[in-house]
């Protein structure tokens, strides 16, 4: 992270872009000094039905919390998204789908996704979907994946979307939060050439006992493969549709009704029901993605997240298509069937903008530059970076073998609480330093504190708080207020805790170090430490388990398991084998651990707390400094592991 190298806003970008340097910081001071002015004129972006006279009530104070942006006014997010393109942009291309396998293209224009998610919207009323209903949707990424979020946003209900590659545990204990009555979902997934049995998924996960609202299944034909059938629950999408009327009224949704949940870990319990609302959300989803892609109309723009992450929300559904962009959907992965999969993309599609993951890019680096020797990339204009902190090699690697040296990198930080990106580049007016998010978005206030949360001045390092609320904020979770107000406005008083720490150098750059509570980012997917440990000592051979991250070269960070058998067990790689299997049925693929040290004991305090601090630096193979240990009930544990540690090159 040391690197300091300044890549210069130069060329095209730098004559073309919507804002220069000079205009984001009269911007950016603008929005900062007087919100109510600045967020008054943005916020007509939108269309509002009934247009707000009232901007914003907003304070962190945790005794009396409030977040509320453009609160008086009203709004349909489905209307913003296709409605109001269609007098003079009927005809193009709302949504360009390649599938997994090539060889399927399809092009939507926004006259006939409109027409779709009129239909649908109907069959959900059909099917007893109403106002304020939370829908549960798991679904491939096919354009109907959109057509059922944008659905429900039409008739006001709240979709709740649960990424593909999460297991029916998950999937119930979302549907259960939810108490969804309707659920959506395909008969199967295609993914790297391999079928993902989608609806078996449903099926396993509506067994669960304590689901008991679900009353209709909505399957779409994707692969035709086979699937159960639950006579009077199961219907079939197309069957739906092909008698609904394809006209639609919107519901009239007040500026803070609910748009959608979305779930995350913490570093606690179960995964949190991320709530967004309509109005400030969709300002600053598209506020966004037209200022940090600088989005020009007519450009082709792909980002490669899956719908099931708060980055498929925003910057693939609703960012994109409120500004009537034209969006490339790919249904696999950008590294199947080969590495070259991601350029050849580019060049079919004419991609213009490309917003993608670290992850992604260190597997391509890995597999060596000769996969991009016939990749011409003459289109690519705009690239971006989410999901972790970008380290100096892949940025450099990404900039030029993918953008040819000539295509600014915005490195986005933002969280599936925050709606939208907070800190980033804007290309037409940011230097940007390899590893840094740089500088914050208009009308945000980023600062760093210490443990005492203090703020902390000039060039230093802390944990990254904000200091006011910004439009696209989530605003509660999901049937937990509590959990909300705990989570993130009690650990610093009267501010926003992003969970991440941060360094800020002497231009007032921001540099983010990483997670500084206990989750952990694998491939830009956040997990729990506490999700993984209480799947593991849910099996009945574990007694005790003990997770952390550690340093991985393509996922950024690896799962380090420490498991205590219990009393008898043998020690064997077939049980190592079925743990990870285990884990992998209890929460989904991504959160299999990659290794599992066999741990005769933990190292804890006198009272019982197992001190990680520890368990990181030995999974992360740093044993020489590992700091005082006099806390502990037994220091002789600490040396047992050391020596049995498996990440050792
Ligand atoms: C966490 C949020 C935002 C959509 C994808 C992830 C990390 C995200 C960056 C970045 C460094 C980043 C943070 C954050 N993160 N983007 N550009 N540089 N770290 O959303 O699952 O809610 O995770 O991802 O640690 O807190 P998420």
């Amino acid at each position: 992270m040391s690197s300091q190298s300044l890549y210069k806003v130069s060329g095209n970008i730098a004559a073309n872009a919507l804002v220069n340097n000079d205009q984001y910081k009269k911007m950016y001071q603008e929005s900062i000094v007087n919100p109510e002015g600045f967020w008054r004129e943005h916020g007509k972006r939108i269309d509002w039905i009934k247009p707000y006279t009232k901007i914003k009530k907003t304070t962190f104070d945790d005794h009396n919390l409030s977040i509320n942006w453009f609160y008086d006014g009203t709004l349909n997010a489905s209307a913003n998204c296709l409605d109001r393109h269609l007098a003079e942009h009927s005809d193009r291309v709302a949504i360009i789908w390649e599938g997994d396998n090539a060889s399927e293209q399809r092009k939507i224009t926004y006259g006939e996704l409109h027409t779709q998610v009129c239909k649908f919207a109907n069959a959900l009323r059909s099917q007893g979907v109403r106002r304020g209903d939370i829908v549960t949707i798991y679904m491939p990424m096919v354009p109907e994946a959109a057509v059922a979020m944008l659905a429900c946003a039409r008739i006001g209900a709240v979709h709740s979307v649960v990424f593909g590659g999460f297991s029916p545990d998950s999937i119930a204990s979302r549907v259960i939060d939810g108490k969804s009555k309707v659920v959506i979902t395909a008969d199967e997934g295609m993914r790297g050439g391999r079928a993902i049995p989608l609806k078996r998924n449903i099926d396993d996960a509506l067994k669960h006992p304590d689901v008991t609202s679900v009353e209709k299944v909505i399957v779409l034909k994707r692969t035709g493969g086979k699937v159960d059938w639950v006579e009077g629950r199961d219907v079939w999408w197309h069957s739906l549709v092909e008698t609904a009327s394809e006209h639609c009224a919107i519901e009239e949704m007040g500026a803070e009704d609910p748009l959608f949940l979305l779930y995350t870990s913490g570093s606690t319990g179960n995964p949190k029901g991320v709530l967004h609302t309509t109005g400030g959300y969709m300002v600053y989803a598209s506020m966004t993605h037209e200022y940090v892609f600088d989005y020009k109309p007519g450009e082709i723009y792909w980002c490669t997240a899956d719908v099931g992450w708060i980055t498929g929300h925003s910057y693939m559904v609703y960012g994109p298509l409120a500004n009537g962009a034209t969006v490339l959907i790919h249904e696999g992965i950008p590294n199947y069937p080969s590495p070259a999969r991601l350029g050849e993309m580019i060049d079919r599609h004419k991609v213009n903008i490309l917003y993608t993951a670290p992850t992604l890019i260190r597997a391509l680096m890995a597999e060596g530059k000769q996969h991009f020797d016939k990749y011409d990339g003459s289109s690519l204009r705009i690239m971006g970076s989410v999901g972790e902190p970008i380290n100096p090699e892949a940025w450099r690697w990404y900039h030029e073998v993918i953008g040819h040296e000539h295509c600014p990198i915005v490195d986005t930080w933002w969280q599936t609480e925050t709606g939208g990106i907070l800190i980033t580049p804007l290309p037409g007016a940011t230097d940007t330093k390899p590893g840094s998010a740089t500088r914050p978005f208009f009308g945000v206030q980023p600062a760093l504190v210490d443990n005492m949360g203090n703020i902390l001045e000039g060039a230093t390092e802390g944990n990254l708080v904000l200091l006011d609320s910004w439009p696209g904020q989530m605003r509660t979770v999901y049937g937990d207020h509590e959990r909300f107000v705990l989570t993130y406005f009690k650990t610093f008083r009267g501010m926003y805790f992003t969970g991440d720490g941060a360094r800020r150098d002497e231009d007032g750059y921001y540099w983010i170090t990483g997670r500084v509570d206990d989750v952990i980012n694998v491939s830009g997917h956040r997990l729990g430490t506490a999700e993984v440990e209480s799947a593991l000592v849910s099996h009945e051979l574990v007694a005790e388990a003990a997770v952390v991250g550690y340093p991985h070269d393509i996922k950024g960070q690896g799962i380090y398991a420490y498991v205590t058998l219990t009393r008898g067990t043998e020690e064997s790689e077939e049980l190592r084998q079925e743990l990870r299997q285990w884990v992998r049925k209890e929460i989904g693929a991504l959160a299999t651990p990659d290794l599992i040290q066999w741990a005769t004991g933990l190292p804890k305090t006198r009272s019982g707390k197992i001190m990680r601090r520890f368990l990181r630096k030995i999974a992360a193979n740093e044993v020489t400094n590992l700091g005082d240990a006099s806390t502990l009930a037994d220091p002789a544990v600490i040396e047992t592991l050391i020596e049995t540690r498996l990440n050792r090159n």
